[in-house]
């Protein structure tokens, strides 16, 4: 990934929420922008104070450049370095960043920073929606899975002990920034589950980047810069049509979610990480579809190669609790009021929500994983 590319600007347009109708904000995609990163915050954000929130392992490579970069265009950031991992997305955690941000004088014309991976989006996305009643929020995304999916959309949260993401707000960016050289020091691991969320995007929506996938190269950096625009797209489409998860488009999004969760949450967070729990979910909801939704075989062999070419796992890790995975499911949130609504893929590039889907039909596709 030596070659620079230029800088794309996408406008994500936000059908409501928090921030009004017709809310547009910019996600910038390219190299080198970290070293920018404070003209680009002027320019969309124009405040002056800010908190930077970084988790142990982002903060150590990037926390000086950003707090520099900040400072040079006369933002005053405080950096505050989180533990890494899914165990720090937590409520008490989200409080003890509050009581910091109080602590240094931020008040309600300050904005927070999350520079990280999903967990520090997620929280320091949750911070922002609930400091003050809500300041405005910059996403820095560090690892493939944010760039293309948990920085676009506006869900912020945290986990309780009873599950993922059960406590949160739809509180949208201002601003993303998106600096492919960042990737450079992310592991070749928690770089391949980004794709996880890539082939989901292609199964639900996009045949043709389904096809793409299949021939791709990881050396391509233009290709990444394009790869990431395309999943920005489709995944700020779907939410445009149903920002507060309403109406089931949304929902789409949660294809190989469902049986994904209950394994991530089985391995306690630890053993499987979150792409790689979503391609195994994947696999399961291939298998209900193919009963429920008429999903051709093929597509299904299709889709476990492309999942594999990417080091991804398809089947479970010997000696992994699958017995526990079923009564996981229950915690999930698209179990509401005992009635289960399952995304099945029809073919590749569709995808529907479905109520006919049973309990027994996710046993036999867990068993089968
Ligand atoms: N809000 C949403 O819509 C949404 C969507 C999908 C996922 N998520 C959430 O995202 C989280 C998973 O995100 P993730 O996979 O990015 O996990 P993560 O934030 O834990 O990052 C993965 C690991 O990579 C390290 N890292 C991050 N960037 C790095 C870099 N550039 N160089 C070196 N190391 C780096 C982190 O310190 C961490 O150890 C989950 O909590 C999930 O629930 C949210
Ligand atoms: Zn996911």
């Amino acid at each position: 990934m030596g070659i620079s590319v230029g800088l794309h600007t996408l406008h994500i347009r936000s059908g409501y929420g928090n921030l009004g109708a017709g809310y547009q904000y910019p996600a910038l995609v390219g190299s080198g922008i970290v070293e920018q990163i404070g003209e680009q915050v002027r320019k969309h954000v124009a405040r002056k104070t800010c908190v930077v929130i970084s988790d142990s392992n982002v903060a150590a490579v990037l926390g000086q450049r950003i707090e520099k970069s900040l400072r040079a265009a006369a933002v005053q950031p405080t950096l505050i370095t989180i533990r890494a991992g899914e165990k720090s997305k937590t409520l008490e955690q989200a409080g003890a960043i509050c009581d910091q941000m109080t602590a240094v004088g931020l008040d309600r014309q300050s904005f927070v920073i999350g520079l990280g991976g999903g967990v520090i989006g997620d929280i320091s996305g949750f911070v922002a929606a609930i400091y003050h009643r809500g300041i405005p929020h910059v996403q820095i995304p560090t690892t493939l899975l944010a760039m293309v999916d948990s920085s676009i959309g506006g869900k912020t949260g945290v986990n309780t002990a009873d599950g993922k993401n059960l406590i949160g707000a739809v509180h949208q960016p201002s601003l993303v920034i998106d600096d492919l050289d960042v990737l450079k020091t992310l592991p070749r691991r928690e770089f391949n589950q980004g794709f996880a969320e890539i082939i989901k995007h292609a199964i639900i929506a996009d045949a043709k980047m389904f096809k793409q996938l299949q021939s791709w190269k990881a050396s391509e950096v233009l290709a990444l810069q394009q790869l990431i625009c395309r999943n920005i797209k489709i995944k700020a489409k779907i939410v445009g049509e149903d920002e507060q998860d309403r109406t089931g488009k949304r929902a789409l999004l949660n294809f190989g979610h469902t049986v994904g969760h209950a394994i991530e949450r089985t391995g306690n967070y630890r053993r499987l990480l979150h792409g790689e729990a979503i391609s195994l979910g994947i696999v399961a909801a291939c298998a209900v579809s193919i009963k429920r939704a008429g999903f051709p075989h093929t597509q299904r062999d299709a889709v476990i190669d492309l999942l594999q070419r990417f080091d991804l796992p398809t089947c479970l890790p010997k000696n992994f609790p699958r017995n526990k995975i079923i009564s996981a499911l229950k915690f999930d949130k698209k179990f509401e009021s005992g009635k289960i609504r399952f995304i099945v893929t029809l073919g590749i590039g569709t995808a529907r929500l479905s109520s006919d889907v049973t309990l027994d039909d996710i046993r036999e596709a867990v068993s089968g994983l």
